[in-house]
């Protein structure tokens, strides 16, 4: 097992990870307190993993609240369900809420454990891939809004998070592909020699060889946890966490929530983030077309955005985007493979080649 620290003084907590730990309830005892426990999870993960969790937590454990699956209902409709489960269960504010599921399990948890009672503490135990190695670190919680993404949230960081690998196992190949756009994300932002390592042993990360995806997890969990750590609220080097994101969330947000992964939204905005930067002349031509052969070819991800979304559509959507400032779109974009910056005032008939650019993007 390896632990991670995220260094936020008063609110730091580690991120420990490992195959087998669902059965150590030793790791999470110090985070417990005198309260009662209350999962939070949903409809497909509580037959795999639930009867594990509740014996992490014996006597403490008080029930389980569970969702249904699905983007959709990351909602403010299953805020309110949970709140009123909280109250009719008269839950005070020493219960600790655990999240068990995947990013919108966590996502919705982590805001619950925000608001409900002015505040909770509660425990990350991700099931995705995804989740481990991106929503579950660093404390963005929330819901979506029908003009948005993730609109609607707050910055509240868990006590704990606990990573066994061996969840993995039972989650289908299309989510471990979303998963892995946002550990190639990582090595496009600030780490070249982790992309690279990658792109080599793509085999062995997509079958999830425990050596490999262990490890790959660990890169990644560090590079968050040191990025939240030096920018918690997101007002500088954060933001390059959101590499493909301006793009992914109008897609998201345009297809109808559920249509697409996010991870998978995330890839094709990734691919659209290096055919910008190209057209820039930030990036060399070969350095674009890599991008895309590497998230394509190597991990066989989609990377063309739907044809039906329309330039204007895409420009209404990006407009609410959380990175705008005073009406400007800022976008993560490349200097380089491990060098992402942040961009305001890009040349709107660039942007406006690589929201129409369909098939060619990199080419
Ligand atoms: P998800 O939570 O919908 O999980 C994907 C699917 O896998 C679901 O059907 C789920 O029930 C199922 N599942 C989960 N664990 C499983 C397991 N071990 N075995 C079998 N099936 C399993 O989606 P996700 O990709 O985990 O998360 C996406 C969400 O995370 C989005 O809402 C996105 O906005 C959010 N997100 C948040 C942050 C953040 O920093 N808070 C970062 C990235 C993404
Ligand atoms: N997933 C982006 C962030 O946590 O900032």
């Amino acid at each position: 097992m390896e632990t991670v620290s995220v260094d936020l003084g008063e609110r730091s907590y580690p991120i420990h990870i490992g195959a087998g730990l669902l059965a150590q309830p030793e790791l999470l005892t110090p985070h417990l307190g005198n309260g009662k426990v209350v999962v939070i999870s949903n409809e497909v993960v509580a037959p795999l993993y639930l009867d594990a969790v509740k014996a992490l937590f014996a006597d403490r454990f008080a029930e389980a609240i569970i969702l249904p699956d699905g983007e959709q209902h990351k909602h403010l409709d299953t805020v309110a369900f949970i709140y009123d489960r909280l109250l009719a269960g008269k839950y005070d504010r020493k219960t600790i809420l655990v999240a068990l599921g995947g990013g919108v399990v966590g996502d919705i948890t982590g805001f619950v454990a925000a608001t409900y009672q002015r505040g909770v503490p509660f425990i990350q135990i991700p099931t995705t891939l995804l989740a481990q190695v991106d929503s579950s670190v660093g404390g963005k919680t929330g819901v979506n809004h029908a003009r948005g993404k993730n609109m609607i949230g707050a910055f509240y960081q868990p006590e704990c998070v606990l990573i066994d690998t061996d969840v993995l196992t039972s989650l289908p190949e299309r989510e471990v592909k979303a998963g892995l756009a946002e550990v190639l994300k990582y090595g496009l932002i600030v780490d070249a020699p982790f992309f690279s390592w990658l792109e080599s042993h793509s085999e062995e990360v997509v079958r999830l060889d425990p050596e490999f995806i262990t490890q790959a997890i660990q890169i990644c969990c560090k590079t968050k946890a040191d990025v939240v750590a030096r920018d918690e609220r997101e007002g500088g080097v954060r933001a390059l966490l959101n590499l493909g994101h301006t793009f992914g969330h109008a897609i998201e947000t345009a297809a109808g929530y559920g249509t697409w992964l996010h991870g998978e939204t995330v890839a094709m905005g990734m691919v659209m983030a290096a055919d910008l930067s190209k057209r820039l002349g930030w990036i060399a031509a070969e350095t674009a077309s890599r991008v895309r052969a590497v998230l394509e070819q190597k991990y066989g991800m989609p990377v063309i955005p739907p044809a039906d979304i329309s330039v204007e559509r895409y420009f209404e959507l990006m407009a609410s985007d959380k990175k705008v400032e005073q009406g400007t779109i800022r976008f993560i974009l490349l200097r380089d493979i491990g060098e992402a910056v942040i961009e305001g005032g890009v040349d709107e008939q660039l942007l406006i080649q690589t929201l129409s650019a369909g098939d060619q993007l990199c080419r």
